[in-house]
């Protein structure tokens, strides 16, 4: 485990909280019914460790992307970010076969934002039309990007709604 050595107190003492949140509030709701998850399967928040003066924390219960941010955020933290070769190297290292081996729903979808989009025929970025007013009438993100956790790690493009991701989430 890459350990920052400087953010330990703090961070134990946060992992003691999120102990205790998940441990007492979340499963009673789980246990109450009405969630996705596998039968008799426990939200579980396991820490992958700390790097950049954050800590990894992940849960291996299928949810949304919605799902997952809401997930994070009930505990203070934010969905995953991945900004820095350090904290990707930290993933790659984290993988395990049997504790962090699958997709994880990343912090990050589309941006609604011109960049996002090409032209079909040549495939070049829509740049064109910057000067024009847009109008967003999406509510919700379509596409989702997911940490896929293998011996070789890739980025997995799904949508949001794919109800299919485990979460990764951080706090700083
Ligand atoms: C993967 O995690 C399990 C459970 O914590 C552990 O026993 C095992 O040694 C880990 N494997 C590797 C390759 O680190």
């Amino acid at each position: 485990m890459n350990t920052n050595r400087n953010h330990f107190p703090i961070v134990f003492i946060i992992l003691q909280f999120l102990f205790f949140c998940s441990s007492s509030e979340v499963d009673r709701q789980y246990v109450s019914g009405g969630s996705h998850n596998v039968k008799g399967s426990k939200p579980r928040l396991v820490t992958l460790g700390i790097i950049d003066g954050k800590a990894y924390l992940i849960d291996e219960n299928i949810r949304t992307w919605k799902e997952t941010d809401g997930y994070c955020k009930r505990f203070g933290m934010e969905m995953g970010a991945i900004t820095s070769p350090g904290q990707l190297a930290f993933l790659k290292s984290a993988y395990n076969e049997t504790t962090f081996h699958a997709g994880y729903w990343l912090g990050a979808r589309d941006a609604l934002l011109p960049r996002q989009f090409s032209w079909e025929g040549s495939k070049d970025e829509v740049t064109s039309l910057n000067d024009l007013t847009w109008h967003i009438y999406v509510d919700e993100p379509l596409t989702c990007l997911v940490y896929a956790s293998q011996t070789t790690p890739s980025i997995t493009l799904r949508p949001c709604e794919y109800m299919g991701m485990r979460a990764l989430c951080e706090v700083k």
